[in-house]
């Protein structure tokens, strides 16, 4: 059953910058924006790249092996990626105090 675990503190995550952590054995990349925290499987689906070192422009993350890019709010292509078949696992979050929770 899913449950929120503990994956960061607030205070350690950078604005506009990913960072990975293991939740449960799962790498999540957590992206904080506007002091929200959005959630996505790390791992590149095309081959593996690691997107919490992925460049972010607004709440879209470029892949730094190859360029794709996906929108971290919903784990979709974003509209100008170059293949729209691409997604990747999003998780919900939860912000209590300075505790980052991710659902796994
Ligand atoms: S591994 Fe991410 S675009 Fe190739």
């Amino acid at each position: 059953m899913a449950e929120f675990v503990n994956a960061a503190k607030m205070s350690e995550l950078e604005e506009g910058k990913g960072r990975m952590v293991s939740v449960n054995d799962q790498e999540i990349a957590l992206f904080k924006i506007d002091g929200k925290v959005y959630a996505i499987q790390e791992h590149c689906p095309h081959q593996g790249g690691p997107l919490s070192d992925g460049d972010l422009s607004g709440n879209v993350v470029m892949c730094p092996w190859h360029g794709m890019t996906y929108d971290i709010t919903t784990g979709k292509a974003a509209p100008d990626a170059w293949d729209q078949s691409f997604k990747v696992k999003t998780y919900r979050t939860k912000i209590d105090g300075d505790d980052v929770m991710v659902e796994v």
